[in-house]
């Protein structure tokens, strides 16, 4: 296989993973949307209204499939908890209160919040999944989605500094070990960003040579 690849997403966290995942997928050049020439605009914030992960990640496929003019991957991702009937889902990303927060700050209210929302339940209560599809969009009217999960249990205090977003509330229970406790290594050898984005690499090295 001979691929260059944009891997559309802003976030740098989520960037460095799949960059990481991708490394050994030989034949596979990875463009960052900066690097493919397609530079940050508001419009972007509109990608994402609808019920599903893969809704959204097709969405954001489709778009900047149009703008880069090369094969482009999107990826929408966040966290279902079973006692928040799936929730925060597709709203992942703004879940708590506070419009103009971002980055880190988000980052902190966002966890601050389900510590929250969880506060006084019993452990058999706690249990939920990181969710991550990619839709990889070769030509303009071909998207085909990619889907991991990972299970996880929100802790009742964070733990942890390494990974992201809600990383350092998140327990991984075969691992012992909360999300921001395990190296960048293991979170992507179990991650659902790991299992989606190695799924899509499967399907591109059974497609052959001849891509786009
Ligand atoms: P998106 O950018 O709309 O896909 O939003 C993703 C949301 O899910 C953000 O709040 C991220 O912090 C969170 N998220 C996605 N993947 C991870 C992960 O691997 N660890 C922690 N938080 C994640």
């Amino acid at each position: 296989m001979k691929l260059r690849l944009v891997v559309a997403t802003r976030s740098q966290h989520k960037m460095r993973e799949i960059r990481e995942i991708l490394s050994d997928v030989a034949g596979l050049e990875i463009l960052s949307l900066d690097e493919a020439g397609i530079h940050y605009s508001p419009e972007e914030e509109k990608l994402e209204p609808f019920g599903t992960f893969e809704e959204n990640a097709r969405s954001k496929a489709s778009y900047f499939r149009q703008r880069t003019t090369l094969p482009t991957v999107a990826e929408d991702s966040g966290l279902e908890v079973d006692a928040l009937n799936g929730g925060p889902g597709v709203r992942t990303k703004r879940f708590a209160p506070g419009e103009d927060l971002d980055g880190e700050a988000r980052d902190r209210a966002n966890n601050a919040y389900l510590l929250e929302l969880m506060a006084g339940r019993p452990p058999e209560e706690r249990g939920g999944r990181y969710v991550c599809v990619a839709a990889l969009a070769l030509t303009p009217n071909k998207i085909e989605c990619f889907r991991g999960e990972v299970p996880g249990q929100v802790l009742e205090a964070p733990r942890g500094a390494s990974g992201f977003g809600y990383d350092p509330v998140m327990f991984h229970q075969a691992s012992h070990r909360s999300f921001a406790e395990l190296t960048p290594e293991e979170k992507n050898a179990l991650s659902h960003r790991g299992q989606a984005f190695r799924a899509m690499a499967r399907a591109l090295e059974n497609m052959g040579p001849s891509q786009p």
